[in-house]
């Protein structure tokens, strides 16, 4: 479904993806780890269009997406940061939303998922840091795509809603979607995942089942398997 080809991207003298390549082509949850600063979310960017790259090739569903935009209707995106008018009520903020992009097809049922119907009448500006994450992933979620990208979705959620968050992307994992989950809460991916994408120095380092990463490490747990890797590529750079 999504096929990157020899991607490279340069902020100035920062060579953040270099030749990169991937290829998600199976339902299911995928999660992007790797270090603070190694490019996840200016992959995905560059996957939905919002970080121009410099040479290289992105596929969707087998088509070119450089100068596309339909083919975002087919992807639902949780920015890492959300920045919304602050001067905006929660309610104003949805009905923003659907005036740009009319008939969500499940508002109500994920305002009560995240308990948010006491909310929506605060400003953005007054909002607890959860709660507005709690409204980012309304957002993400409201339109049903068959593709799915989350960046730190976890972010400032409080245990109820982590669980709710959780549950609801185990129902999307069985309606068929794709779902690519970036996150650094490991018991998450042990959790959710079916398949690990690891990205080190710009590039892929590893891709496939979570249980081979962790006996390609040699090791207990994937929690110490990342950090050897984290530590071997610190000692090499
Ligand atoms: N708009 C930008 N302008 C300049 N440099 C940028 C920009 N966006 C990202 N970078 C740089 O690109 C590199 C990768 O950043 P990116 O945000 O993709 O990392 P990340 O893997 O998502 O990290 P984190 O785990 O902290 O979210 C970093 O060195 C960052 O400073
Ligand atoms: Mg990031």
């Amino acid at each position: 479904m999504i096929q990157v080809t020899n991607l490279n991207k340069r902020f100035k003298k920062n060579h953040v993806l270099r030749d990169l390549n991937l290829e998600l082509n199976q339902p299911g949850i995928t999660a992007l780890l790797g270090p603070n600063g190694s490019g996840k979310t200016t992959l995905v960017k560059s996957i939905l269009g919002l970080v121009i790259t410099d040479t290289g090739q992105i596929l969707y569903d087998s088509k070119e997406t450089k100068g596309q935009f339909l083919y975002r209707h087919q992807i639902s995106y949780l920015p890492q940061i959300a920045r919304f008018p602050e001067n905006l009520t929660g309610r104003e903020l949805l009905q923003l939303m659907k005036s740009i992009r009319p008939n969500p097809v499940k508002e109500e049922m994920l305002l009560n998922l995240f308990e948010l119907h006491k909310e929506l009448d605060k400003k953005m500006s007054e909002m607890s840091g959860g709660t507005k994450q709690k409204f980012n992933l309304v957002l993400c979620f409201m339109y049903d795509a068959p593709t799915i990208i989350l960046d730190e979705p976890s972010t400032g959620l409080d245990p109820l809603a982590l669980i709710a968050l959780k549950a609801y992307l185990i129902e999307e994992k069985k309606k068929g979607k794709q779902i690519l989950l970036i996150t650094h809460i490991l018991n998450l991916v042990e959790e959710l995942a079916d398949n690990v994408v690891f990205i080190l120095d710009g590039k892929i380092y590893y891709q496939g089942g979570i249980k081979e990463l962790i006996e390609k490490q040699q090791v207990q747990n994937l929690e110490i398997a990342i950090a050897n890797i984290l530590r071997t590529d610190a000692a090499n750079s």
